[in-house]
């Protein structure tokens, strides 16, 4: 079963198993230059006590050969706060790193290219939390982990989609301010009897799906069960049989093992869970998200071998961010 958390002990494993694990998403005309990266990376790691976090959504040449722990937001977070690495190189998008380096202000974090942001992360300021807890005054405030050090800062506590429901709940109160992801506010409002405002952010790559599509798969793929990520629209989960954060999506197909199955999130997610469950049909719409796809191979290399990008938090910054992200993986 492919865990929330996964550590890899593939780095250790001769080139040729490494290909064997990938080959059916790298065309064996790349693997050679591929593999000289996977080597020098897998070296570097070595000579600098470093660890590579890789998201759900990395690409599988990454996921399956240098990562050492995968996972989804959540997972990413736990691992940075308990390894005992000098080095993280974060293969995700900018908030994962900074999440990271929250959690590990002595260890160095880095991000294999600064532009790897996120829609969610763009659509909200901190002025714009100032504004809200003024207009809600007590109400308390969760913020999706898919935002700045900055926003996090003016929080009352984080939480990702895997972990949504729970710390809304855990706060005991009859009503909360949910940011910024509008969907994934109203599917947990769906869920829970607690209040919530939700803000108008969105994310790029789920948006994008529609009832439309579930109802054309279920046609054209007779039998598909269809998984959906929250930051889905409501309509769209509405039309699913299972809705859940990337790791909950795999865990999904460990215990369940639909024979014939869809999900309805970035397209790197299907290819990596494949691998592990060849004998598994995976229909596969293809929304890409292009922060996370900034993330290669040869960067997360040049990151090791320069060690840039380096990511820092203003300490006044820092301090309020950290107890929001602490006070989740303490609640849930
Ligand atoms: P997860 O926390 O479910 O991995 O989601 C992160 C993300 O960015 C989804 O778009
Ligand atoms: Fe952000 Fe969406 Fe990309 Fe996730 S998939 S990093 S939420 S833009």
């Amino acid at each position: 079963m492919l865990q929330t958390a996964t550590p890899a002990a593939r780095p250790n494993l001769p080139l040729p198993d490494l290909y064997h694990r990938v080959e059916k998403h790298v065309p064996a005309l790349e693997w050679p230059a591929l593999a000289v990266d996977i080597a020098a990376i897998l070296k570097l790691k070595r000579e600098k006590n470093a660890v590579v976090l890789a998201h759900n959504y990395q690409t599988p040449d990454i996921f399956h050969t240098v990562a050492d722990i995968v996972g989804d937001s959540l997972a990413l977070a736990r691992e940075a706060a308990r390894t005992d690495a000098d080095v993280i190189v974060l293969a995700g998008v900018h908030f994962m790193a900074e999440t990271a380096k929250l959690l590990n202000p002595q260890k160095t974090v880095l991000i294999p290219d600064l532009k790897a942001g996120c829609s969610l992360a763009e659509s909200i300021t901190a002025a714009d939390v100032r504004l809200l807890r003024a207009r809600h005054p007590g109400v308390p405030i969760v913020t999706y982990v898919n935002t700045s050090a900055a926003v996090k800062a003016e929080s009352d506590v984080c939480c990702t989609s895997g972990n949504a429901k729970k710390i809304v709940e855990a706060l005991g109160v009859p009503e909360v301010i949910m940011i910024p992801d509008e969907y994934l506010a109203r599917n947990i409002a769906a869920q829970t009897k607690v209040k919530i405002f939700a803000w108008k952010g969105h994310c790029e790559v789920h948006e994008r799906f529609t009832p439309a599509d579930v109802q054309e798969m279920r046609t054209n793929y007779p039998g598909v069960i269809v998984l959906a990520h929250p930051e889905c629209p409501p309509e769209v989960v509405a039309e699913c049989d299972f809705t859940g954060s990337t790791a909950a999506m795999a865990d999904y197909v460990g215990q369940k093992r639909p024979a014939r199955v869809v999900l309805l999130t970035e397209c790197s997610m299907s290819d990596n869970v494949a691998v592990q469950y060849p004998d598994l049909d995976f229909v596969r719409p293809c929304n890409l998200c292009p922060h996370m796809k900034r993330i290669t191979l040869g960067n997360i290399r040049h990151a090791l071998e320069t060690m840039t990008h380096e990511v820092t938090v203003p300490a006044e910054i820092a301090a309020p961010a950290r107890r929001a992200v602490e006070r989740m993986l303490e609640l849930g």
